[in-house]
């Protein structure tokens, strides 16, 4: 990935509070919708996901690492091709689709507040309510930093994703309610 981030350590944090949402059918499904260039919309997330994770821990971040790491893969659960113009539903996107990728959250997985406010608002300033919590900055933040990477040079962070994938797998996921505060 990058020499900047200590890989081993954020693909732990992802594996254990993340495996259960990655292993998920309707999450394994957006490996077939394309997202920026080359890129799926399953691999950006986990690409946000490892930076956010990467962010927090280089820069010791006091935040509730579980929400974090769940907000960041389900940013973008929308659940549907955005390059499809399948009558006109997906007409403006970009606005619409935090709120989209909430509702299909809310449906599959138990959210922290945290989680949904993250979620909802990870495409300030295109949508105007700017996030409440550090881990809502973080996702907005590296959201746009690996939209950026994946148009300019679309191998950088896809590798994130087979990585965190597979410790996913072996990793048992960790049962909801321990949302616990990290200070690395
Ligand atoms: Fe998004
Ligand atoms: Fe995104």
């Amino acid at each position: 990935m990058t020499p900047l981030l200590p890989r081993a350590r954020v693909v732990k944090q992802i594996a254990r509070y993340g495996g259960d949402i990655l292993t998920h059918a309707a999450m394994q499904g957006t490996k077939n919708f394309p997202h920026h260039g080359q890129t799926s919309v399953f691999a950006h997330s986990v690409a946000v996901t490892y930076l956010c994770v990467a962010l927090a821990l280089r820069l010791r971040l006091h935040v509730n690492m579980r929400a974090l790491v769940r907000a960041a893969l389900l940013h973008d659960y929308f659940l549907y091709d955005w390059h499809a113009f399948d009558g006109g539903e997906h007409r403006l996107h970009g606005f619409f689709h935090p709120g989209r990728a909430l509702k299909n959250a809310r449906a599959d997985f138990a959210l922290s507040p945290i989680e949904e406010n993250a979620i909802l608002r990870h495409m300030f300033p295109l949508t105007l309510i700017p996030p409440r919590c550090r881990e809502g900055w973080l996702v907005c933040l590296a959201d746009k930093i690996c939209a950026v990477c994946e148009l300019a040079a679309p191998a950088y962070l896809r590798l994130a994703a087979p990585v965190a994938e597979r410790l996913a797998r072996k990793a048992p996921p960790q049962a909801g309610g321990a949302s616990s505060s990290f200070h690395a």
